[in-house]
């Protein structure tokens, strides 16, 4: 039977685990899938520098456009609103099922790219979109899909919760925090987004368009970063038994539909409080469900790329029984009141 080709676009620090657990645990995952996968090419910038041993080198390439056309599914980690939106538009409608970890492109260009994997008869996942490892998105598209969310909590972006942990627990600066989030590839390439909040701002966007069926866009979320918080700030928290936390807020009320991140004092005997270091933690409350929890690694490259296989391995088997196409029309706007009405 021929193999279900899989195209990889990135090898940074997510990509280069994706490819790792991809060419490591293929067996496993092909007696899962039904259907032997390949590996057919790993797109790159720079593939001379590019040195990992479970990667065949004959596979890098920097011809990012030939890997997101010839594959069956195509792997986007490549990160950003530019050449990635490009890239992800060429393999959808040159017929491939696409897995992204990008929030910021499907909040930025979501209902484009919905709209071309259903023109193409495809699917996008994005498991790794929000709360790195932990199973948030498909729990929103399909367990939930039959109940009425009324809002999320989350801590959804692993360096600013390590920072301010850092700062809370052993009294660090957040220059010195920063760095260390940086060392232990939490951050983002230019981290600016993470402590100005707009990586959460993001996530919290494909949240609501999950949660509400309707789409709620980066533009639609106010936010608030934590670079203003300040080591007395900290100080004045804990003395009063509270902790700073950066949060996400996404809810649907009588006013409407709203997206927000800011820096929240939580008391220190609310459960978010004991999220610790980069883990994330996002609450769900439905009205049938009541309350839900989903806690786990929200950063880091084994755990983002544990989210990302587990697309890969649910579309290929998708393909291998010959049932593909967008499994659930998340992306068909319902009308909303007014974002950010309250
Ligand atoms: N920079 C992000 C974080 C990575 O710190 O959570 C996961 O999106």
């Amino acid at each position: 039977e021929s193999p279900i080709r899989i195209g990889l676009l990135g090898a940074g620090t997510v990509g280069s685990q994706t490819a790792r657990l991809l060419v490591e645990q293929k067996d496993e995952l092909e007696a899962r899938i039904g259907r032997p996968i390949e590996l057919v090419g790993v797109a790159c910038l720079n593939p001379d520098e590019v040195d990992f041993p479970w990667i065949d080198k004959s596979l890098l390439t920097s011809d990012t456009m030939k890997v997101a056309t010839n594959a069956d599914i195509v792997i986007e980690l490549i990160g950003g609103t530019t050449v990635a939106r490009t890239f992800v538009l060429a393999a959808l409608n040159a017929g491939a099922s696409v897995v992204t970890a990008n929030k910021a492109l499907l909040a930025k260009y979501g209902p484009e790219i919905y709209k071309a994997a259903e023109a193409n008869g495809v699917d996008i996942y994005f498991e790794a979109a929000v709360g790195g490892a932990i199973p948030i998105v498909r729990p929103l598209r399909e367990s939930l899909v039959g109940d009425r969310i009324t809002s999320m909590l989350g801590i959804v972006n692993g360096t600013t919760n390590y920072i301010l942990d850092e700062m809370t627990t052993k009294g660090l600066d957040f220059d010195v925090a920063l760095k260390d989030a940086q060392a232990k590839g939490y951050a983002e390439a230019d981290p600016t987004g993470d402590i100005e909040g707009y990586d959460a701002a993001n996530k919290a966007a494909i949240m609501a368009t999950l949660a509400f069926h309707t789409n709620v866009s980066i533009d639609d979320v106010t936010v608030e970063g934590i670079t203003k918080i300040t080591a007395d700030d900290i100080a004045a928290a804990t003395a009063e038994h509270k902790v700073v936390k950066l949060l996400a807020v996404v809810e649907n009320g009588e006013a409407g539909v709203s997206a927000r991140v800011y820096p929240a004092l939580i008391d220190e005997n609310h459960p978010l409080a004991s999220v610790h270091g980069s883990f994330n933690a996002v609450f769900v409350k439905a009205e049938a469900a009541d309350d839900l929890m989903f806690y786990g690694r929200g950063a880091g490259g084994a755990p983002t790329a544990s989210a990302v296989v587990g697309d890969v391995v649910t579309e290929a088997r998708h393909i291998a029984s010959g049932c593909t196409g967008p499994s659930i029309p998340m992306y068909k706007n319902l009308p909303h009141a007014p974002i950010n009405a309250s």
